[in-house]
């Protein structure tokens, strides 16, 4: 059997550094609480709550002194109301997400209505929908761009000027078939027809490019492997991505830890890949390929 990694794989330079500020707030503060966990994977969360993390739901809760926001990073209103609190505040907000929020912020602030292309529920969207002041829509997929086209068209409260932005960790096919859809929309409007036309139609790249190079590695590994067991939170958006990725070109397992892998699973097969979701400990890689070995 032979165990192959992607090239590339697990945590992002986002989550080490997210880490880092951890650890190190935890060296000089002592307990920290995190609004909402720090990342979305388990075993990452229990090792820096062995340490003194804890998270929080909402800040009501936060009792102690040191507070972190996660890397997806919050809107305007709660970091506000964090400040006046005379806290020790820890930013872990990822600097690829920071460049999405200033994005929305500085397209509402220009009078756009905004655009948020992600998944309504997710932490980092909720963020991003906080900074475009109450300009803001989320758009969760593809198929909801003929509604939206209407909607568009029906609220007169709208200035038809439109600016789009995307969760960090959408990915590029996804994102680019809206943008063309939105184009298509925004082309077909009839310019002879008072108050029809769109005026303006600005779109910001916000993606991730660590989560875009592992979902390009994870492609290539899946092409010449007979089996991909990818690594991550069940929670984490990326590491599904991963998984629909792999799934229709081999046999594909999501698993957050190595104890989950059955052997069955290897029974004939000389090729397995492994790849990892931003947020997926090194540790965590290591025990999969220690199991698989042990197989
Ligand atoms: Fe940041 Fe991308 Fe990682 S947005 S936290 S570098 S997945």
């Amino acid at each position: 059997m032979e165990i192959r990694k992607a090239s590339s794989l697990g945590l992002c330079f986002g989550v080490r550094r997210a880490v880092e500020m951890i650890e190190l707030g935890v060296a000089k503060y002592g307990r920290i609480e995190t609004l909402g966990p720090l990342v979305h994977n388990q075993q990452l969360m229990q090792k820096l709550m062995a340490v003194g993390v804890t998270p929080v739901d909402c800040l009501g809760k936060v009792q102690g002194n040191t507070v972190a926001i996660p890397t997806h990073g919050v809107g305007p209103e709660l970091l506000s109301q964090l400040r006046v609190r005379n806290i020790n505040i820890i930013n872990t907000t990822c600097p690829i997400v920071q460049q999405a929020q200033s994005a929305a912020k500085e397209l509402a602030e220009t009078g756009l209505e905004v655009l948020v292309f992600g998944d309504a529920q997710h932490s980092e969207v909720k963020g991003l929908l906080g900074w475009t002041k109450g300009r803001g829509i989320v758009v969760s997929d593809t198929t909801r761009i003929d509604s939206l086209s209407i909607v568009l068209k029906a609220e007169e409260r709208r200035s038809r000027r439109l600016g789009v932005i995307s969760q960090t960790t959408q990915t590029w096919p996804v994102f680019n078939s809206f943008v063309k859809q939105l184009v298509a929309v925004f082309s077909s409007c009839d310019p002879d027809i008072e108050g029809s036309t769109f005026k303006e139609l600005r779109v910001v790249n916000t993606l991730c490019r660590a989560t875009q190079e592992h979902r390009r590695a994870a492609k290539e590994l899946a092409q010449k492997s007979q089996l991909i067991i990818v690594v991550g939170g069940y929670d984490s958006a990326n590491t599904r991505h991963l998984v629909e990725i792999c799934s229709p070109i081999i046999e594909t397992h999501h698993i957050e830890r190595a104890d989950e892998i059955e052997k069955v699973w290897t029974t004939g097969k000389q090729y397995i890949g492994i790849t990892a979701g931003a947020s997926t400990p090194d540790e965590t890689i290591e025990d999969v390929i220690d199991r698989l070995k042990a197989f």
